[in-house]
């Protein structure tokens, strides 16, 4: 079994913790980073970080963890609401997915209510912060009983 857990963020989360900072903090992607390796290191895993503004990057990563990932924690940004292809991708991977927003999309506008991505996740977790990627990494972990 593989030992490594996929974290993958999209569109805009490069900016984290300069944007928008009253709705997604003033954490950094590398905060987040260290958020996640230090998680996944309680429950012995690995993990691999990407955030990328290019859907096809992300379905790249996605097709990647075909053949590498105990799981995928991913956060698609905008792409959420907007992109099949990104489902798709998922579709064709077997482990745990996922999905996570730092922000309650929820409490938001109606257009952040629907994603892609729930259709396919194994897990939602919303408005937890960037707390809400280390839950992510702990249920991973804990489908895979440790
Ligand atoms: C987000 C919510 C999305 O609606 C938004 O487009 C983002 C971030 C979140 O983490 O709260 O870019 O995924």
């Amino acid at each position: 079994m593989s030992k490594t857990i996929y974290v993958l963020n999209g569109p805009n989360l490069n900016l984290l913790g300069k944007r928008q900072p009253d709705i997604y903090g003033r954490e950094t992607m590398a905060d987040v980073e260290a958020l996640c390796v230090a998680e996944a290191k309680k429950h012995g895993f690995a993990i691999r970080y990407h955030q990328s503004n290019r859907e096809y990057e992300l379905i790249d990563w996605i097709h990647e963890a075909r053949e590498n990932a105990a799981g995928i924690v991913i956060n698609a940004g905008a792409f959420t609401h907007t992109s099949i292809a990104i489902l798709d991708a998922l579709n064709a991977y077997d482990g745990p997915v996922i999905e996570v927003h730092i922000s309650n999309v929820h409490k938001r506008e109606e257009f952040r209510h629907h994603s892609f991505i729930s259709a396919r996740a194994d897990g939602v977790i919303v408005g937890c912060g960037t707390q809400g990627y280390a839950f992510g990494i702990a249920r991973i972990a804990a489908l895979h009983g440790q």
